[in-house]
């Protein structure tokens, strides 16, 4: 539990990297965290796209607002729904909540072993969709939510506030 609750806590968003690649084995094991993250009806309706090809980072930078970190990891893995799968089980409630639920949980996953791996990672979500699309050929099917540089991480930022429990929660 300890060790749970310090992995969580220690946890920072990385916009910092170094070059050094990333062992296979470590990136195996993230995207397979990834795919232990629950989902309605144990749908699973994640795709998750593996970008290494320098090219294509510069793209994704540019489909980001410019956010130029993103191309300093030496992988990006770009968060993907499925749409069709969203949809087969829960109709309208699958295709607008409960995948992006799924896809968050999966990629909180990735976040955390990442960190514990000694990875650095940040969630990154402002970007173009149409652009992520175009870029890496996504088909209508695929939509991308979440894009995800991973990498050593080439700084160390001080934790950010987080609001008190007595502000947040609420007891009936
Ligand atoms: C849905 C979502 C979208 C985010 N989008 C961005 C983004 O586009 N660019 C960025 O630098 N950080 C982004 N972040 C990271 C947040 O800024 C960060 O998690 C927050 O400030 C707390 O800092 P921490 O992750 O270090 O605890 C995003 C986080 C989430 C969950």
């Amino acid at each position: 539990m300890e060790e749970l609750l310090g992995i969580i806590k220690g946890r920072r968003s990385i916009r910092r990297f170094k070059p050094d690649p990333i062992p296979e084995g470590d990136l195996v094991e993230v995207l397979e965290a990834a795919t232990w993250a629950p989902s309605a009806g144990n749908a699973q309706p994640w795709r998750f796209v593996v970008v290494r090809d320098p090219e294509l980072r510069g793209k994704l930078v540019a489909a980001a607002l410019g956010q130029g970190f993103i191309a300093e990891a030496p992988v990006v893995v770009v968060v993907c729904v499925d749409l069709e799968r969203a949809r087969r089980a829960y109709g309208e409630r699958g295709e607008t909540l409960y995948c992006i639920q799924d896809t968050a949980a999966a990629t909180q996953n990735m976040l955390l072993i990442a960190h514990a791996k000694g990875l650095g990672t940040c969630w990154v979500g402002a970007f173009s969709e149409e652009k992520v699309r175009t870029a890496l050929a996504l088909p209508e099917g695929l939509r991308p939510v979440a894009i995800v540089p991973m990498g050593r991480p080439a700084e160390e930022p001080r934790p950010r506030p987080r609001r008190p429990l007595e502000e947040v929660v609420e007891y009936r």
